[in-house]
């Protein structure tokens, strides 16, 4: 039978009770609450034929790539696979999309999530899967472009606006229009004080601005609207950053104690906080006590293939930092081995990584060698401008420790420029750093 979702996308499902948890698992993933997949379980104990809620526990399993919830995801695919004959395109394309995801070619499933928007731009799931796509990808003007092409198609009635103000905001944030993207953001905000997605591109303006203060009275001011959704571990990840260009190291330190640790994640997202955290409190020779040991044996079962190297990235630099150097081989002995050169990000990838991996072992001049041809490209192995700032720090650290002066300056002044008004704390270091040299 076929009924429509409360945005009326048709679907083929055997009841209308079914639809209304689907509605409601929808809800879950684009504010971050819940756990869409046990919410999607619940529509499939109606009809387990039920296509498209197999795809999006499928996508909710595959985002991220952990490997441990990859035969989940496979299981799901199958089952949407073996229910599809007979259904619409629209579902027909879904299937298709999730398996490419799957299949980790990112590309494919880009495109056939953004086939699926062209004819039915208010298919909230597929512009949610292509605004991650997107940003795993590292497509900027696509997380902008994305969204921007389906505004006209919706309004203030259809249920779930705001959450393409949210969207919106990030995208415009990542190509630079910092103006529009806080209005966005703060307008998300409004008309949802949950909608932690928004908070956080309002975060990205500011960190992109310097407006460190700013960042954490918004921050606090925004906080009963985030702290309980799936984004808390990120948002106060963006705290800890304003904290550390504060010169706040004790309270960046308590924030990841207390908030970017979070015992109940264990996945690669929240564990990729962790790390991005310690490495810049590393970078600027900040002790971290024990904290990488205990964190490296989390990242052991979420290496057991290499399929990304935004992720494996991370990984990296914990097993180094956490001189688990018998890891970090076995790491990158299986990004050599399996990452497709073909493949712009995991030929990008593969550079990052080995530069990373020999400024870790006190190969500055390697280091240098493998960053900078790619300094610009880094965009594409995926997360955002603060995230890859990490590895900037890293190329104009591995120039300071080789002694490469001439190249340092000019990393330097690159950085100044780009963040006059509040340079990062490690930019301010080196600035120092390279001035008694
Ligand atoms: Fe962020």
């Amino acid at each position: 039978m076929i009924f429509t979702d409360q945005r009326d996308l048709a679907l083929t499902v055997a009841d209308s009770r079914a639809v209304e948890i689907f509605d409601e698992a929808v809800e879950a993933v684009v504010r971050f609450r819940g756990d869409p997949v046990a919410i999607l379980d619940r529509a499939l104990e109606i009809d387990d034929r039920f296509v498209l809620a197999h795809c999006l526990s499928a996508m909710m399993n595959t985002i991220g790539n952990a490997s441990s919830r990859l035969e989940a995801a496979r299981l799901s695919i199958d089952r949407a696979r073996g229910a599809v004959k007979g259904t619409q395109e629209r579902e027909r394309l879904h299937v298709a999309a999730v398996e490419a995801w799957f299949d980790s070619n990112l590309d494919r499933a880009s495109r056939i999530y953004q086939q699926v928007l062209f004819d039915h731009p208010r298919d909230l799931m597929a512009l949610f899967a292509g605004h991650w796509l997107d940003f795993y990808r590292g497509d900027a003007p696509g997380r902008y472009g994305r969204v921007a092409r389906v505004l006209s198609d919706w309004d203030e009635s259809v249920p779930g606006h705001h959450w393409l103000l949210g969207m919106y905001a990030f995208g415009l944030e990542e190509v630079g229009q910092f103006r529009r993207a806080e209005f966005c953001g703060r307008r998300a905000v409004e008309c949802d004080p949950g909608d932690a997605w928004g908070v956080h591109a309002v975060a990205h303006v500011m960190e992109m601005e310097g407006r460190l203060e700013e960042g954490v009275a918004w921050l606090e001011a925004t906080r009963d609207g985030w702290a309980s959704s799936n984004m808390k571990i990120h948002n106060w990840w963006h705290e800890l950053l304003f904290r550390i260009d504060l010169d706040e190291y004790e309270q960046a330190l308590q924030i990841y104690d207390e908030h970017v640790v979070d015992p109940e994640r264990d996945d690669v997202e929240a564990l990729i906080d962790r790390v991005s955290a310690m490495a810049r409190l590393a970078l600027l020779g900040i002790d971290v006590g024990n904290r990488w040991q205990v964190l490296a044996p989390l990242w052991v079962p979420l290496t057991v293939d290499t399929r990304n190297p935004f992720n494996d990235l991370h990984a990296l630099l914990c097993f180094r930092f956490a001189g688990e150097d018998e890891l970090a081989v076995r790491l990158m002995r299986a990004v050599e081995k399996n990452y497709d050169v073909a493949i712009p990000m995991m030929a990008t990838g593969l550079s990052v990584l080995a530069g990373v991996d020999a400024f870790c072992t006190g190969y500055d001049a390697g280091a240098l060698e493998r960053l900078l041809p790619v300094f610009y490209e880094v965009y594409r192995i995926g997360g955002s401008h603060a995230q890859r700032d990490l590895v900037q720090q890293i190329a104009l650290e591995a120039a300071m420790r080789g002694r490469q002066w001439t190249i340092a300056r000019a990393l330097l002044a690159e950085r100044l420029s780009l963040r006059e008004a509040a340079p990062h704390a490690f930019t301010t270091q080196v600035d120092r750093r390279l001035k008694s040299v």
